[in-house]
């Protein structure tokens, strides 16, 4: 299995939080002078609002989830996927934030794809460099799609049946789908990850934790567990493993 110490989480992850929590409500408030506004669940408003943003925009207004991300993401891999080469989905991905510590953590030569809504968010997640911990180049790329749409690869056909070990969502779940909304990502989750594939899926006001643990069972998902970057984090990833067929 895969084991990430908590010393080398403290390490790696980001400091400096007042700053980014001041640096993200300036930024927040700019926006909705310009009349920008992406907390919604309606998929275009929600694409139509991150798409108007400058990538030092973006970067401000996501700058508490990245920073959660090097805390989180870590702490909810670790022990739960086996430490060999992975292929992992990234839904909602962004400008490329928590494909970054996907890259750094997951284990060397996985294949890592983000999805993202919003497409001008994936020219800036193409820009950036993608490096495991070892300082090697992660084999990472991108598909501008909906994420309650069929999944599919970069060449544009659906991604096959029970071929993905891990799906990741950082701010996606919780912040921009519903119970119903959700339901159509379950069932392509479902449907992609392998026997025994692990799903990271972030909770948060609009689809608190109880609600997606309930869905999840539904769907015969075992849950591991619930993963915060800090003890009062209120929001944080819930692991569930996909039962056998
Ligand atoms: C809070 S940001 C998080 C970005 C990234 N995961 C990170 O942690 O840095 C949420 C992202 O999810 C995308 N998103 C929201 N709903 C989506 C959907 N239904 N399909 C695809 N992308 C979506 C948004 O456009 C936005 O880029």
């Amino acid at each position: 299995m895969l084991i990430i110490s908590e010393e080398e989480i403290r390490q790696s992850g980001r400091g400096g939080l007042l700053a980014v929590l001041w640096r993200q409500w300036c930024t927040e408030r700019a926006l909705a002078r310009r009349g920008i506004h992406f907390r919604a669940t309606e998929i275009d408003q929600v694409a139509a609002g991150y798409a108007a943003m400058s990538q030092e925009e973006f970067d401000a207004v996501n700058g508490r989830q990245d920073w959660a991300n090097w805390r989180t993401i870590p702490r909810a891999l670790n022990d739960h996927v086996p430490d060999e080469p992975l292929r992992v989905l990234d839904l909602g991905c962004g400008s490329g934030n928590s494909t970054r510590v996907l890259a750094h953590y997951c284990p060397r030569d996985s294949r890592i794809t983000g999805y993202e809504c919003a497409e001008p968010l994936l020219t800036f997640a193409r820009r950036r460099e993608y490096r495991h911990r070892t300082g090697a180049r992660a084999q990472v790329d991108f598909v501008c799609q909906g994420v309650t749409q069929k999944l599919c690869g970069p060449a544009g056909n659906p991604i096959s049946g029970g071929c993905v070990n891990l799906i990741n969502a950082s701010g996606v779940v919780g912040h921009h789908l519903n119970p119903e909304t959700f339901s159509a990502l379950l069932a392509e989750i479902a449907r992609v990850l392998a026997p025994s594939g692990v799903a990271m899926l972030d909770v948060g006001p609009t689809l608190p934790g109880p609600v997606l643990q309930s869905l999840m069972a539904a769907a015969h998902f075992t849950f591991l567990g619930h993963y915060r970057s800090w003890f009062g984090d209120p929001t944080g990833e819930m692991v569930f493993r996909r039962h056998g067929r």
